[in-house]
């Protein structure tokens, strides 16, 4: 498996945590989605941004304002060293209101914060679009309403928010988390899977609309290993119906 990922995946998406063939081309057809259809000068977020390689493949668009969320602070000084926005340049722009931790670097210069995806230390409606890319599999299944919520606050009406779903319909992603503690023990994740029924279900609560399903490693989206949903709510949020 490590022999297989190694040929097809190039050096410099080997990363840290975004190790595996998946992640890989998970996070490269988000990253083509995005470059071809997100308008000019979007403010963009992507929460779990890991060791930057999404924001990466997102920073060919100059235009872009991008934006990294992540757990883990090693991987934050890791992004900030690669990137080279850290320590802060100066003199620094205006924050955003309520950044937390936050340091913003110069205009169109990516920035990384350490910050929870269940209490996104953002205001509301402040980002043209969210990525959750190779997210929800770290995430355990009771916390994606939070983290669906929390999503859509700050993301302005009518913007896309992309989440991915490891697709139980699929035979070998069953397998893989059935065998993930063995093959890659030392990996925190939970490999949480679902099937893009159920995961459909979930966003209809939250009363979003499915824009897109973008198939990952198979061209039928439905047994595809990898569903990506682009996803867009027009109404401010109410409490989801139980
Ligand atoms: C598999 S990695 C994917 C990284 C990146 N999105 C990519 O595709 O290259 C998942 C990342 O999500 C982060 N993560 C997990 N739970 C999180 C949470 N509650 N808040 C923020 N980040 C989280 C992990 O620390 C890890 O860096």
């Amino acid at each position: 498996m490590a022999w297989v990922r190694k040929q097809v995946v190039p050096t410099e998406e080997q990363g840290i945590v975004a190790v595996g063939l998946l992640t890989y081309l998970t996070r490269r057809a988000i990253v083509r989605h995005c470059l071809a259809r997100l308008p000019r000068g979007a403010r963009v977020l992507e929460i779990g941004s890991g060791e930057g390689l999404t924001i990466k493949g997102l920073s060919r668009r100059t235009d872009l304002k991008l934006h990294g969320l992540e757990l883990r602070f090693d991987l934050i000084q890791h992004t900030r060293n690669q990137f080279n926005v850290y320590p802060p340049p100066s003199p620094l722009p205006s924050p955003i209101k309520g950044e937390g931790e936050a340091h913003w670097g110069p205009a169109h210069s990516p920035t990384f914060v350490q910050g929870n995806a269940l209490t996104l230390p953002f205001p509301s409606q402040t980002f043209d679009a969210v990525i959750c890319v190779n997210l929800l599999i770290s995430i355990p299944a009771p916390s994606w309403d939070t983290l669906i919520k929390e999503c859509f606050r700050v993301s302005k009406p009518n913007q896309p928010v992309f989440f991915d779903i490891r697709n139980s319909l699929n035979p070998l992603i069953w397998l893989q988390t059935m065998a993930q503690p063995w093959l890659a023990p030392h990996l925190s994740f939970t490999f949480q899977n679902t099937s893009p029924f159920r995961f459909a279900d979930l966003l209809r609560r939250h009363e979003i609309k499915i824009g897109r399903h973008l198939p990952v490693g198979a061209p039928v989206w439905l047994l595809a290993p990898v569903i990506l949903f682009e996803c867009r709510r027009s109404a401010p949020q109410s409490d989801v119906p139980r």
